[in-house]
């Protein structure tokens, strides 16, 4: 297995160009199946979740073609694929893939909206607490789907197609909100999607569905109306710039300290976590190319921040910010109100002489002077990268064990990092 090597103390200079966002990408793969039309999707990201999710789809038959390089293309822009959902020859969704990625359980509202039914196995994904369907199943039922639950399975009907209604999500759900946002497009009549996730990849989806033909207005607000069509279409559609990536990498300037252009971010997809970032201490500037993010020799700030879903500071970046806090000068709190459990990097963070306290769904950070290095596991996605922005800044050698979780959701990190001046490496088995 991989391991990546970092020696810290580097400041961080220069360009780090922000890929395609990953959670906009896996849903809007799944769109394709909404289609017997070519669905063109570019800046897509070069990532281990969409190599797993294109394995996922062409088990039910959709062909993925990844368009060739063009000569003078930059070879690490993203990727333009091509999805053809022409003919569904298969409607399961076996264990063995959707254990490996819980969004891909999200192919039963597509699936049963275009075919009538799904068997689709109930999730895994990353090990970050219970992470319950039961609010994607009720959204399917609110649009008239029967359901059943057998051997693992969720079993989902519609025999004579869904039909338009109200969904009120009792708390806001990404998942649940692109669940009935598919499934309604091609249902008969209005739904009303109450309480929807606003997150910038939910209108990034629903922007793709209206290019193919579908009638949503309101995604990004929590009150999304969609008037169902009889077929959708093909389309092109660019996948949005990853506001997980452009916090991240802001994160890892703030700790280093230096000055680097997040090009292509864009600072509305996360201002919450850029305000807290400048509130630590580091400089941000919006600028035609994308972000630029400084810091000269300022102590960090302590900081008290809660997670919430969008506009909120987002849970993904939670690991992130505890790993920048570790090194402040004085005590953070940070609350997560998303997920339960997902402290795993606490422990990891401590190997390298953090110094966190947990009491329930709050951490508490004294800041130390000094971090050093030592060989941690990642055990998440996010928990993998705040181990190497911890690393960038501790003293000596840090090995980060299980990167697998890092090629999940980062794009050449060792790469766009070492670019930077990082002292990085990828160590392979
Ligand atoms: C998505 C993101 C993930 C992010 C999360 C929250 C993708 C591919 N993943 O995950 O990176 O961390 O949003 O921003 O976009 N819940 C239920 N019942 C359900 C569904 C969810 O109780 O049926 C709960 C969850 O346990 C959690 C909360 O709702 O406490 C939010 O989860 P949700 O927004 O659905 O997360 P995902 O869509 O899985």
């Amino acid at each position: 297995m991989d391991r990546i090597r970092i020696v810290g103390g580097q400041r961080l200079n220069g360009t780090i160009p922000i890929s395609g966002a990953k959670n906009a990408t896996l849903p809007l793969m799944i769109a394709g199946l909404l289609t017997d039309e070519t669905l063109i999707l570019e800046n897509v990201p070069r990532l281990a979740d969409v190599v797993l999710l294109q394995r996922i789809l062409g088990n039910h038959g959709v062909d993925i073609m990844i368009a060739g390089k063009r000569s003078g293309a930059d070879p690490n822009g993203g990727r333009t694929i091509h999805i053809s959902a022409k003919q569904i020859v298969d409607t399961t969704a076996p264990y063995e893939m959707v254990s490996q990625m819980r969004a891909s359980f999200w192919v039963i509202a597509p699936l049963v909206a275009r075919m009538g039914e799904a068997r689709v196995s109930m999730p895994g994904g990353c090990a970050i607490g219970t992470r319950p369907v039961d609010l994607l199943i009720m959204a399917m039922q609110a649009l008239g789907a029967e359901i059943e639950i057998d051997g693992g399975y969720v079993i989902a009907r519609a025999k004579k197609g869904l039909r338009g209604g109200r969904i009120v999500f009792p708390k806001v759900t990404v998942g649940g909100t692109h669940t009935a946002l598919m499934a309604a497009t091609l249902a008969r009549g209005t739904t009303e999607i109450e309480n929807a996730a606003r997150e910038p990849e939910v209108a990034d989806v629903a922007d793709c569905l209206n290019k193919m033909g579908a009638r949503i207005s309101g995604a990004g607000t929590p009150r999304i109306v969609v008037e169902g069509v009889d077929r959708l279409n093909g389309a092109r559609h660019s996948v949005l710039p990853d506001r997980i990536e452009t916090g991240t990498y802001a994160m890892a300037v703030a700790m280093t300290g230096g000055d680097v252009l997040l090009q292509n971010a864009r600072a509305p997809l996360l201002q919450a976590a850029l305000d807290v970032i400048g509130r630590a201490g580091a400089t941000v500037t919006e600028t035609n190319e994308g972000i630029r993010i400084a810091r000269n020799g300022s102590d960090l700030r302590p900081i008290d921040v809660s997670t919430a879903p969008f506009p909120g500071f987002p849970t993904d970046l939670q690991a992130q910010l505890m790993a920048l806090m570790t090194r402040a000068d004085g005590t953070s709190h940070i609350t997560e109100t998303i997920f339960e459990n997902r402290f795993m990097h606490v422990q990891e963070l401590a190997r390298l002489g953090a110094r966190i306290q947990l009491h329930g769904d709050t951490a508490t950070i004294e800041g130390v002077k000094r971090l050093r290095g030592a060989p941690v596991m990642a055990t998440d996605l996010r928990a993998s990268v705040s181990l190497v922005i911890a690393a960038l800044a501790a003293e000596g050698e840090t090995t980060v064990n299980r990167v697998y979780h890092l090629d999940r959701g980062f794009e050449r990190l060792e790469a766009k990092l070492g670019a930077c001046g990082a002292q990085i490496e990828r160590l392979s088995a």
